[in-house]
């Protein structure tokens, strides 16, 4: 026990200067009279705070009741290998044709679309980009989304060089298809929605004769 130093004073280096009392000592005495009201005023205010919560939950409730908002998506409806170039240094370009459909289940709004931008890979290397330009999509409707996607010719790692040689070898090739589009669509008159329309798919294809042998899209269908 070392009896030289009391535990309260560890030699400065660390020890930080307690904060100065702040200078309200004054204002306080000079208040004190009038506290009372002031906490009723804010408890008024708190009361009244939690009644508008509350109504603006049933107002809520109520509108998600009536008009059953669905999340506007996007699917892939159909998709066709056109094309499929390899080389032994690991270059790869495709040809592809992906029919794509974005949906709006609501039967009271439009939905809208926006800054749509998907993307094809073959083993995480990025083959080619599918995008949009901003489109709406009616009532309980939905608009197809054609591509006819002709990649660059992509430097595979040494990774996907492995697959893409398996995969031919195989005679069944599948690619990833992800990402997002921006939507927005009104609940009632008031309500704005904002949400993403995410495609997570896996594209498979019979090679040489193209045609897909399945789809397999983790859709987020989220609210
Ligand atoms: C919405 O679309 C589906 C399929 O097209 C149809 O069966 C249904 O009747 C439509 N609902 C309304 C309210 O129009
Ligand atoms: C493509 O090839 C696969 C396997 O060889 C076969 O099962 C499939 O029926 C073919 N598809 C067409 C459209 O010919």
């Amino acid at each position: 026990m070392a009896s030289s130093s009391s535990p309260w004073r560890d030699g400065g280096s660390h020890s930080s200067p307690s904060p100065p009392n702040p200078p309200t000592t004054t204002r306080r005495t000079l208040t004190h009279r009038s506290t009372n009201p002031l906490v009723w005023f804010a408890a008024i205010v708190c009361a009244i705070l939690a009644v508008l919560v509350f109504v603006a939950g049933v107002v809520v409730l109520f509108i998600y009741l009536t008009y059953r908002p669905q999340t506007p998506y996007v699917r892939v409806c159909s998709t066709h290998l056109d094309g499929l170039g390899y080389d032994r240094s690991g270059l790869l370009q495709i040809l592809l044709t992906i029919d794509m459909e974005a949906v709006d289940e609501n039967e009271k709004t439009v939905a809208a679309f926006s800054d749509a931008d998907f993307q094809v890979e073959f083993a995480r290397t990025p083959l080619a980009a599918l995008r949009a330009a901003p489109f709406v999509v009616g009532e309980n409707g939905t608009l197809p989304l054609h591509y006819l996607v002709a990649s660059a010719r992509a430097p595979l790692d040494k990774a996907g060089m492995e697959k893409m040689e398996t995969s031919l070898k195989r005679g069944q090739v599948e690619f990833g298809l992800r990402r997002q589009a921006r939507t927005r669509w009104n609940v009632g008159v008031f309500l704005s929605m904002r949400s993403w329309a995410r495609l997570n798919c896996k594209l498979r294809y019979f090679y040489p004769n193209g045609s897909t042998t399945g789809l397999d899209c983790s859709k987020s269908h989220f609210m």
